[in-house]
């Protein structure tokens, strides 16, 4: 039984694949998972990139052409009428890369691991901004180059071994979240699967959701077992009425 909120909670939430799983777009370590398919050190790491630029537009441009086939789902929609209700004491860090949280109507939210449908140059110390970007890269000839420097254009997504993005926002939302509320992540992934660790430090009541235990279950208070989009717009309704 979940607790109504009370005027003063601040709600975080965090989502994993999970959360889009409804909509058609596979998570990555389930059984049909998108890392089954591929080795993530061949298509999630900078050094990838630089080895193979071509392969590596190629898995993102064949996610981006999915991405445009597919639609939020309940879960989404049922987020975006949490937020609603909190306003400013609502706040979402997504893992996912997707843009389907938008699609439902979502505003407070960062994505901690990039935008698939976002380029940014390749050189760290370049400051050319992501721009929006649904165009497919299926062969080195058509990757374009930054206009200020010249390097080869990336994917604006977080790889192993890069520092996720808006860490200051999301580690000043834990300290200040009284409900953590945890969406389809399996809980292996690194920083966001010790989010629940912090937000608890603080004395947040943390609750999971998704049809699985995630690695990190102990750190829960509750766990829901179901999907998303069966379990959330209930949920909410028992959180906000
Ligand atoms: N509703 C809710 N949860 C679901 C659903 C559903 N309908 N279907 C599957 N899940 C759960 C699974 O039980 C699993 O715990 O979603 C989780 C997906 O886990 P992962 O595939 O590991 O995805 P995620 O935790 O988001 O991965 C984290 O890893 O590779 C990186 O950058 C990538 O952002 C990603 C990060």
């Amino acid at each position: 039984m979940i607790q109504p909120l009370s005027s003063h909670d601040r709600v975080f939430v965090l989502t994993g694949a999970g959360v889009s799983a409804e909509s058609g777009l596979p998570t990555f370590r389930g059984a049909d998972g998108l890392w089954r398919g591929y080795r993530v050190q061949d298509v999630a790491t900078p050094e990838a990139f630089r080895a193979n630029p071509e392969m590596i537009w190629q898995f993102y441009s064949e996610r981006r052409k999915r991405h445009a086939t597919v639609m939020a789902n309940a879960a989404h929609f049922a987020l975006a009428k949490l937020e609603q209700a909190l306003g400013e004491r609502f706040f979402l860090c997504t893992q996912n890369v997707d843009s389907l949280h938008e699609q439902a109507g979502s505003q407070r939210l960062v994505h901690m691991h990039g935008r698939l449908m976002q380029t940014r140059c390749s050189r760290e110390s370049c400051r050319t901004k992501p721009f929006a970007d649904e165009r497919l890269y299926m062969q080195r000839a058509e990757i374009p180059t930054c206009p200020q420097c010249g390097a080869m254009m990336r994917p604006h997504v977080c790889w192993f071994g890069e520092v996720p993005y808006s860490m200051d926002r999301i580690f000043e939302q834990l300290r200040i979240c009284s409900v953590l509320l945890t969406v389809g992540t399996s809980g292996v992934v690194e920083p966001a699967a010790s989010f629940v660790r912090m937000a608890r430090m603080n004395r947040a009541k943390a609750i999971y959701v998704g049809p699985e235990e995630p690695a990190n279950r102990a750190f829960f208070d509750a766990v829901v077992l179901g999907k998303a989009g069966e379990v959330l717009p209930g949920m909410v309704k028992e959180l906000v009425g």
